[in-house]
């Protein structure tokens, strides 16, 4: 029996580096090791507002931008969040046994507050709620993530193991993972922030579908600062970041690549990483377009994904409601 992954993506804008070196690129290449449940999740896209018109061509882009990177949807099961009802059902379920106390220590939503103070909304504080309720239908044994939702997945053990203690064994304690390199990868302008999709029009952040030159013109112009040699100091966040992007995507050890350019400068270096940006993210690229040239093929991939994802969420969820006495 292989173990179960379950990740998701939120299509609240357009997919960028950091999720593709974070997360996607790893759920593609560890596919054939594991059952895997992929989901777009669309619920949590609103708890921000997002444009209507936008929310649907952010959920065709990130389901496309899964294909084209690699996920399989005959290996792995791919599905829109609230197209399988239960997500919902078993959110509501599981707030009822999250003290408030650890809700309002997530990090994502304590940064949301500062932003948005008391306009912030309610879904934005229930979200690791939601993400529980995803992870926990599925018996997940292993979540793929960036270092970002780390916290988020933390969280999920600790309502499973409060559930199972109140009502007996019946959920699996899920068990986050990040990559050894590219977990957190920071923006180009502020190398302090980290990349995000919300900043995906700016130089701070490479969207996935950016046009080479794009991609090529926002690495030369990424902060960096008034030093010359291209080695990995923490202390100096730019050139790290930049040094770490190329590690996360050639593999190649920090010793191989200060070696490689040593007594070149943050020119030559910027020069090389946009190269391998651009390479990489052409063969995602030329793949999108095909599949998008079809515009049902998208809708009838998720229509098949949660057709597979369904029966295996009202299982889960049948069993929990007869464990609090609802069933
Ligand atoms: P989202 O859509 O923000 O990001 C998707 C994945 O990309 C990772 N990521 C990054 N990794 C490295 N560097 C970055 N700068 C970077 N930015 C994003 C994220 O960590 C994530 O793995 N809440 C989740 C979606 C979600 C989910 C789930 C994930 C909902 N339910 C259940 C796992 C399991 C989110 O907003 O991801």
């Amino acid at each position: 029996m292989k173990k179960r992954v379950f990740s998701g993506i939120k299509p609240s804008g357009s997919p960028q580096l950091g999720n593709y070196l974070g997360a996607i690129r790893r759920w593609a290449a560890e596919q054939d090791e594991y059952d895997n449940v992929f989901c777009i999740v669309d619920l949590h896209a609103i708890t921000e507002y997002v444009e209507p018109a936008e929310l649907k061509q952010y959920i065709r882009e990130q389901t496309g931008m899964l294909i084209a990177s690699g996920i399989d949807p005959d290996k792995s099961i791919l599905f829109q969040q609230s197209h399988v009802h239960e997500h919902s059902e078993l959110a509501w379920i599981l707030n009822c046994y999250i003290p408030m106390g650890w809700m309002q220590r997530m990090t994502q939503y304590k940064e949301k507050v500062e932003e948005q103070k008391e306009q912030v909304s309610v879904g934005v504080f229930d979200y690791p709620s939601l993400m529980a309720a995803d992870i926990l239908l599925y018996d997940t044994d292993i979540v793929p993530v960036g270092d970002d939702q780390k916290q988020h997945v933390e969280l999920t053990r600790d309502v499973a193991q409060r559930f199972n203690y109140i009502y007996g064994e019946t959920f699996k304690l899920p068990e986050p993972v990040t990559g050894e390199v590219g977990a957190r990868i920071m923006g180009l302008e502020d190398p302090t922030r980290k990349m995000s999709k919300s900043e995906g029009g700016s130089g701070q952040s490479i969207a996935l579908l950016d046009s080479e030159n794009v991609i090529r013109r926002k690495i030369m112009r990424a902060t960096t600062d008034s030093q010359r040699d291209v080695v990995f100091d923490e202390s100096r966040p730019g050139i790290f970041n930049l040094l770490t992007i190329y590690q996360t995507i050639t593999g190649e050890s920090r010793n191989d690549i200060e070696n490689r350019f040593h007594g070149k400068g943050y020119g030559d270096f910027k020069k090389a990483l946009g190269e391998v940006v651009v390479e990489t993210l052409h063969q995602v690229q030329k793949r999108y377009a095909e599949i998008t040239a079809d515009p049902s093929y998208l809708e009838s991939i998720l229509k098949k994904g949660a057709d597979k994802a369904t029966p295996i969420a009202r299982e889960k969820l049948a069993q929990v409601r007869e464990r609090i006495g609802l069933g």
